[in-house]
């Protein structure tokens, strides 16, 4: 087992479909017009020496290394920067060419430290190959002249350093950072000989623009920039292509080790989500994995106030099977219930739900997914008839519109943001729809057609004006909608979409945006080429929120903007495996590929490949669970990487619930928040130690590849299967490709999925069955899969979450780039040197009649509750609304969200709190215990396990 060897073209492929015929070195080729000679040329397997050219970037032509002759032309052009042409001929390889490219050598070497033997990148390093492959045998200048060798390194940052002294100034960093990540964080300072790369006005890479994406070290062709974990370890000498367990992109990288010892992520070239990009999470935030808190051992205790006792696997599920069993013995079959997680595989989440279906007898099984996209689910199955988003990622190169609601990519799904900008950056036009001036709103070399900050939870009046205009101004597509949509159903709409109650003018009072703004943007949205929905959890984390989703469905189809390339609705997942918890049959109503428990067929089905008799009524979802323990009637809880003592709303309750249980079983890597309420504690195993499958946000299914071994013994869904078979129902499974084959069995959308598909293809995306053997990137081409495509009428409810005189601000919520949700992986990582603490955005006006400092402690205070954290004045957020995230536990964020849930999937509505700011003097007395039982829980007698 080696290294993963990706083949660099020197330059970008050509998509053109004439064909251009030259000669190279004697050898016919014909490749797409457009495609440079360098490319060509390695299409024949020839390598034309190089330094400043790469594919994953436009040719820039700087170094003359790639000279090469063409009969016919006068000099020796740059063979990355010249197209083919019909009968060139072309030589590579010559005795002039070989001086030539031997003279340039020698130039960067006589400047360039002679360490090599001592070098990190030794072995690794383009400018050493390439001395090699030109032949360099001495170098005249000598090494005595004018250099760069002194340069000081700039290890500022935590995961990368920058060695000027190594530098050749090709700029390939430079070029990365505007062309893949669009940051623009580095320039060449200076001219001639004094030129350099530097990060912005010469500052260091830290206090720079710079987000750590990696791009620039991947680029570099020396030890420039380079990877500290490579400096410290050594290069690597094998790697294993897997998925980045963070967000929902789903980005592919090669896990590069020295024996067991992960060396650094790579993003990999190939990966259909990320094309060899990368954000600071997944390329460089993996240190979690062997962080000194992670528990390896099971434990149990008594009561929740008693330490811990460290105790053997045998043990810990044996004790978790017999108190299952005598909970459900004493308060009835329903008593107990389990929670799947989306950070888990497919196949880990497949398993969970079937313990409780199958071994448990009961439905009572829901997963995290319902507090972010359950309303996306539910809002486009009703709507669409599939309960995920339409396209594929590389659908939004062919955009001209991107409308972006409830969502910042460059924080939340920065590979895609990268993408999205670049489309920007090209000529597509953007509307942002966000209480918030995010990032997109202008960024370097991209500027939104429109912003319109509107109210937070007043998506759905936004959405109906934006209807409104659409309808009255005749924008819409009456012959898609004849075509492909219910008529009776789009005709109620529209009626309901242009009643002047519905005008952007009648709205603005509720939305509080211009009803110009509104107007132009539908104009754009309607009329500006391909249009394209893309949209998070500030639309589906509301009173309305499937509401919401309908909406968005309802412009999509009413433009015509749905079922080809470059539209469509997607929802941009938050965690790394969310679409498939949901696909996998983790709510309690429904089976994987969404379908209901009540239906006969479906259920007999799964009754006679699992062997049991199924119940036919849907399970209690989360809040039902913790309403129904603080009831005293349910009692049991197992849950798989989840914290729901953290990451649920309305802590307080969450936690009664929680404490009113008497065997929680909590399996995950670290003692959560919700291991505080844990009677029994099973180690769970790193997206490094376990093969399955995650499924992105464009329901691509990708494979997840065990790279080490589990620290606590045991991949997850092995940990499920044991406490299957203690429970007295039988799990046999040799590896989780045999858990894929039992859900290709029974779920149509995954008929034809299977871990050998996998491999041959790298990833899939359903649905993939005989219909669609290699999967659907574009989903409703030609027909909606429900038929006809539905429209709802979307009248707009006020939540019942009111300003007022106590509580006039409203506090909304969202994430930032190097933190992860609740934190437990990234604040475990060096991740911590850019995002502390949690702060409280507050506009500047809003600060001064409250008399509060940037910087200073501030009191949040809800109808739910209060917690302390920092202020940061900013005119980011309009007056009336504060923002914060909820990464650091101690944060208390969801202490003051209120229990206010989506009328149809009880989706919290997080993204809108009334609250009052004021003055505080630290951290509250719940912050305080909270930290004080966090501490507590920590407690371990240290009794060893045999
Ligand atoms: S790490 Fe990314 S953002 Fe930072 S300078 Fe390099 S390419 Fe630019
Ligand atoms: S840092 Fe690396 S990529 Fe950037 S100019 Fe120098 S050698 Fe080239
Ligand atoms: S964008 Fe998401 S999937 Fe990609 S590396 Fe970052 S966190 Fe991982
Ligand atoms: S590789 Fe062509 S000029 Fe540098």
């Amino acid at each position: 087992m080696g290294l993963v060897h990706e083949i660099d073209y020197g330059t970008k492929a050509s998509n053109a479909a004439a064909l251009v015929t030259l000669t190279i070195d004697g050898v016919k080729v014909s490749v797409p017009e457009g495609t440079s000679v360098m490319r060509a040329a390695m299409e024949i397997g020839t390598q034309i020496p190089k330094l400043c050219a790469t594919d994953m970037l436009d040719s820039f032509g700087s170094c003359r290394l790639c000279l090469v002759e063409i009969e016919g032309r006068a000099g020796t052009p740059a063979s990355c920067t010249t197209p083919v042409a019909e009968g060139m001929v072309v030589h590579t390889q010559n005795e002039r060419l070989g001086k030539l490219r031997r003279g340039v050598m020698e130039l960067y070497i006589s400047d360039h430290p002679l360490d090599c033997l001592t070098c990190s990148a030794n072995g690794n390093c383009e400018l050493q190959d390439m001395a090699g492959a030109v032949g360099l045998r001495e170098v005249r200048y000598g090494y005595e002249g004018e250099n760069h060798l002194d340069s000081a390194k700039d290890v500022s940052n935590p995961y990368f350093q920058f060695d000027p002294a190594k530098c050749i100034v090709c700029s390939r960093c430079v070029r990365a950072c505007e062309e893949v990540q669009g940051t623009f964080a580095l320039t060449i300072a200076g001219r001639g000989f004094d030129s350099k790369v530097s990060p912005g006005m010469e500052e260091s890479f830290f206090e720079s623009e710079c987000v750590s994406c990696g791009a620039c070290v991947q680029a570099c062709p020396t030890a420039t920039l380079m990877e500290t974990s490579v400096v410290e370890i050594g290069q690597p000498e094998h790697s294993v292509v897997t998925t980045c367990a963070y967000c929902g992109v789903g980005c592919s990288f090669k896990a590069e080790m020295r024996g067991e010892e992960l060396v650094r992520m790579v993003p990999y070239k190939d990966g259909k989500a990320n094309h060899g990009h990368s954000c600071v999470k997944g390329r460089f935030a993996w240190g979690y994995a062997t962080h000194q808190d992670r528990i390896t051992r099971p434990m149990i205790r008594a009561k929740i106030s008693d330490p811990w006792r460290e105790v053997s696997w045998d043990e810990a599920i044996s004790h978790v099977a017999s108190e299952f069993r005598r909970i459900q013995a004493t308060y009835g079959k329903g008593s107990i219930g389990g929670i799947t997680s989306s950070r888990c595989t497919n196949e880990e989440t497949f398993l969970v739900q079937k313990l409780v279906r199958a071994a448990f007898g009961n439905n009572n099984v829901d997963t995290c997914a319902r507090v972010c996209h359950s309303p996306t689910g539910y809002g486009l199955s009703q709507t669409f008839g599939t309960s995920a988003g339409t396209q594929d990622f590389d659908s939004v190169e062919q955009a001209d519109v991107i409308l972006l609601i409830g969502a910042n990519p460059t924080d939340g799904h920065p590979v895609f943001g990268s993408r999205m900008k670049k489309r920007l950056r090209e000529g597509a036009k953007l509307i942002v729809i966000d209480p918030r001036r995010i990032d997109l709103v202008r960024t370097p070399h991209v500027e939104a057609a429109y912003h319109l900050p509107l109210r937070p939870g007043t998506n759905v009046a936004m959405l109906t004006a934006l209807a409104h205009v659409i309808v009255t101004e005749n924008l819409y597509d009456e012959a898609f909608v004849r075509e492909r949509c219910d008529l009776d159903a789009f005709t109620l709409w529209a009626e309901f979409a242009a009643a002047e109650r519905n005008s952007p003018e009648a709205l603005a009072a509720t939305t509080g945006v211009d009803p110009q703004l509104v107007r132009a943007a539908a104009r754009l949205y309607a009329k500006g080429g391909n249009a394209a929905i893309y949209y998070g959890l500030g639309v589906t984390e509301h009173s309305q929120g499937t509401t919401a989703v309908m909406a968005l469905a309802n412009l999509a189809m009413a433009t015509g903007n749905i079922g080809r390339v470059g539209v469509g609705v997607n929802p941009l997942r938050g965690q790394n495996n969310v679409q498939g918890s949901c696909d996998m049959g983790s709510f309690p109503h429904e089976f994987s590929g969404y379908r209901h428990v009540s239906t006969p067929e479906v259920r007999q089905a799964f009754e006679v490949d699992w062997g049991v008799s199924l119940d036919a009524e849907p399970g209690l979802r989360i809040p039902n669970m913790l309403d129904a323990a603080v009831d005293g009637t349910f009692k049991g809880l197992y849950i798989q990487g989840e914290d729901i003592a953290q990451s649920d709303p309305d802590i307080k309750h969450v936690t009664a619930g929680l404490a009113a249980m008497e065997c929680v079983v909590v399996q995950d890597l670290f003692l959560n928040e919700t291991a505080q309420f844990a009677h029994v504690f099973l180690p769970g195993s790193t997206f490094l130690e376990k093969n399955g499958t995650f499924t992105n946000a464009e329901r691509r299914i990708q494979l997840v590849r065990k790279v080490m071994t589990p620290k606590n013994g045991y991949e997850d869904w092995e940990v499920t299967q044991l406490i299957a078979k203690a429970l007295g129902y039988e799990m046999n499974y040799a590896h989780p490709s045999e858990i894929m084959d039992e859900i290709a069995r029974l779920t149509p959308s995954f008929a034809g999925v299977s871990f050998d598909l996998l491999e041959r293809q790298g990833s899939v995306q359903w649905p993939c069955n005989e219909k669609a053997p290699e999967g659907t990137p574009v989903m409703h081409v030609g027909g909606f899969v429900r038929g006809q495509g539905r429209f709802f009428v979307t009248e707009y409810v006020a939540t019942d979450e009111k300003t007022g005189p106590r509580f006039p601000l409203l506090l909304t919520t969202g994430r930032i780039l190097s933190q992860y949700n609740v934190g437990a992986q990234t604040r475990r990582t060096a991740n911590t040197a850019w995002h502390e603490e949690d702060l409280l955005e507050i506009h500047p006006h809003d600060a001064e009649q409250r008399g509060i400092n940037d910087g200073a402690w501030v009191k949040v205070a809800s109808r739910a509750g209060e917690t302390s954290l920092r202020a940061k004045v900013t005119d980011r957020v309009a007056p009336g609304v504060v923002y914060t995230t909820f990464h650091h536990p101690m944060t208390l964020a969801n202490i003051v969200t209120t229990d206010y849930s989506d009328w149809a999937t009880n989706c919290p509505e997080y993204k809108v709190t009334a609250v009052q700011v004021s003055p505080s003097n630290g951290p509250t007395e719940s912050q305080q215990t909270y930290a004080d039982l966090g501490r507590r829980t920590r407690q371990i007698e240290a009794t060893p396990a045999e």
